[in-house]
């Protein structure tokens, strides 16, 4: 039995590590193991290489992904869908595996349907994949937010100064949410809860008048202000505007960008990816796939591919209450 890997979509820091779990697990089970170079772009073009246990030494504590990824336009079209199940053919895979989020889950739901034995592992620092608590990045991501968030309250205390820290999350406000409160922050902005600027300004206002003499807004980038008309792209730059035109206090923007995806996984993450590239393995070595597998609590389980396009139950609202209750 040959299993090709690859991993796709925006990188995630374990991404590595699920592919040496996967790979020494399945040859020790006797399965021959393959990488796909660049996601779904090598999956279409045939770039194809053998993976031995020795093939994936040494990166268990790399970020990125030594694979390669990438957002594939082609596999979006019936035509790239098409040359990727020749790849599959000419390069003899009897099974797949994808790490990725949820563009590449919907993905490997298409192979699944097409005839391709596929299995799922979630990996994105958004953590919006339905079905899985913890994708595999996230904890990473969300302590590279907080080191960041501590290191520029240092700076706001002694300037008595606002700082507008935009992090990621193009549809979903988990990393500003998690990210917000393990780093203190005074306001958190989402997506899930648009407000008006006026009213961003009133909770700042409102903890200078508390005796607060700096303020921490962790904005999310897909955030957009209710009846701002914004056409700047960044949405921390539009929020820390509005707060330094209308004088509200004096304020810097800080744009943590693609640094939030790199750097070496936190020992939590190798060990969910170490896990559940395991368990990807298994249940296609049993002879079972179309599912995605993931981890609900303390435990691993499968999630049936098709139900991945069911909205993310991750974002909890009553965390964004807390926020501001602790912020008061
Ligand atoms: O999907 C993860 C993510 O990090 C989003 O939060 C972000 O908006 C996006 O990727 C950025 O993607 P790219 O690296 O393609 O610009």
């Amino acid at each position: 039995m040959r299993i090709g890997i690859l991993t796709s979509g925006g990188d995630s820091p374990g991404m590595n590590a699920a592919v040496r779990a996967a790979v020494r697990c399945g040859t020790a089970h006797g399965l021959q193991m393959a990488g796909i170079k660049h996601g779904y772009v090598g999956l279409i073009s045939g770039d194809v290489i053998p993976l031995d246990s020795r093939a994936v030494g040494g990166i268990i504590e790399r970020g990125g992904t030594f694979l390669g990824s990438a957002r594939s336009k082609e596999f979006m079209s019936p035509d790239g869908r098409q040359k990727a199940l020749t790849s599959i053919d000419a390069a003899g895979l009897d099974g797949l595996i994808v790490v990725g989020g949820n563009g590449s889950l919907a993905g490997a739901r298409w192979l699944q349907e097409n005839g391709v034995p596929t299995v799922g592992i979630p990996a994105s620092i958004d953590n919006d994949i339905y079905g899985s608590a913890m994708a595999i990045g996230v904890d990473t991501a969300l302590n590279t937010v907080v080191e960041n968030l501590d290191r520029i309250r240092d700076t706001a205390i002694s300037h008595d100064r606002a700082f507008v820290v935009e992090v990621m999350g193009r549809e979903s406000g988990y990393i500003a949410l998690m990210g917000g409160l393990a780093g203190g922050a005074e306001v958190v902005l989402v997506p899930e809860f648009p407000e008006t600027l006026a009213d961003v300004s009133e909770h700042v206002l409102a903890g200078l008048r508390k005796g607060k003499h700096h303020s921490i807004i962790v904005v999310a980038e897909g955030f957009a202000a209710i009846g701002a008309g914004q056409t700047e792209k960044s949405s921390g730059r539009v929020v820390s505007n509005f707060l330094e035109q209308t004088g509200t206090i004096e304020t810097r923007l800080s744009i943590l960008g693609h640094l939030q995806r790199g750097g070496s996984p936190s020992a939590f993450d190798r060990i969910l990816a170490s896990r559940l590239g395991n368990a990807a393995v298994h249940i296609l070595a049993e002879g079972k796939s179309g599912v995605m597998v993931a981890l609900t609590g303390q435990e691993l389980t499968s999630v049936p591919l098709s139900e991945i396009i069911r909205p993310s139950e991750n974002f909890k609202p009553e965390i964004y209450d807390l926020i501001n209750e602790i912020a008061n």
